[in-house]
């Protein structure tokens, strides 16, 4: 396994918020980067960014809930870098949330799909080329909702399966070198979180005075655990939810 600046880095949901800022955290430390993302405009403007501050990477469009477009995903990154050491699996979607008996079954199943099981498939794509690599590091993006009775029912539960996936793939890949853990933001402000935001600015106004720190969180105070996580410095951090709130959960 190589250590961050002689490594290649996937990043999922790249073309926007925390995941674009993982991508160029991942390109500052030294890491070549995969960035993936249904968002092909988005993803072309983080790789620009990251070309235009001196890094490297690559960008392939990804649907999280298509196993054919997240296998050649982890190809592009055999391809293009020869191998894969380090995955930020990121890609989600929110909803306005409702109460639990008020969705429908397309509306669980979708948000299943993309939350939980696409992490799933990424880590059944990414796992063999790290064990091939000799070991590797993930990061599963979860969310204060994956410990928590934050967000909606459906979404609340693909989190906290996201952490379950990161326990279990800590105790069946730890033999091979491969270590993973799950970042828990609070309320980030990225797109998901501002048109939110635009749509109920009182609601916004409330949230944010719940926040201890008094703000939301940049995307940025995510990715810079995303990538120490994925660091030399994290080796002995095992199959852990970080939650990085602002002090949300502690009151
Ligand atoms: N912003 C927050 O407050 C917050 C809090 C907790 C957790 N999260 C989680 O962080 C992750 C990133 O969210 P963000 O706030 O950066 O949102 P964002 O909407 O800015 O970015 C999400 C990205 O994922 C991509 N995406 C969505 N569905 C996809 C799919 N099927 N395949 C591939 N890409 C897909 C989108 O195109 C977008 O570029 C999500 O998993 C989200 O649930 C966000």
């Amino acid at each position: 396994m190589n250590g961050i600046q002689d490594g290649v880095a996937v990043v999922t949901g790249g073309g926007s918020g925390i995941g674009r800022q993982s991508s160029l955290r991942f390109a500052e430390a030294g890491a070549k980067v995969v960035v993936a993302d249904v968002d092909e405009d988005g993803g072309h403007e983080t790789i620009e960014m990251i070309e235009s501050n001196g890094g490297e990477a690559t960008f392939v469009r990804t649907d999280v809930t298509d196993s054919d477009d997240v296998d050649a995903m982890v190809q592009t990154a055999l391809d293009e870098y020869g191998g894969l050491d380090f995955a930020h699996n990121n890609a989600g979607i929110a909803d306005e949330g409702t109460r639990l008996a008020e969705y429908d079954e397309a509306e669980w199943d979708r948000m299943i799909d993309v939350n939980l099981k696409g992490v799933w498939r990424c880590l059944k794509a990414e796992i063999p080329e790290m064990i091939e690599r000799g070991g590797g590091a993930v990061v599963n993006t979860s969310s204060v909702a994956g410990v928590s009775a934050n967000g909606s029912a459906h979404y609340a539960a693909s989190k906290h399966g996201v952490i379950g996936l990161t326990r279990r793939a800590t105790v069946d890949y730890a033999e091979d070198g491969i270590r993973f853990n799950a970042v828990c933001p609070g309320v980030i402000d990225t797109p998901m979180v501002q048109q939110a935001g635009e749509d109920n600015t009182e609601e916004m106004d409330r949230i944010t005075a719940a926040i201890p720190a008094g703000r939301l969180g940049d995307p940025e105070e995510i990715a810079d655990a995303v990538v120490w996580l994925c660091s030399e410095e994290a080796s002995y951090v095992m199959g852990q939810p970080i939650i990085i709130d602002g002090g949300l959960l502690v009151q």
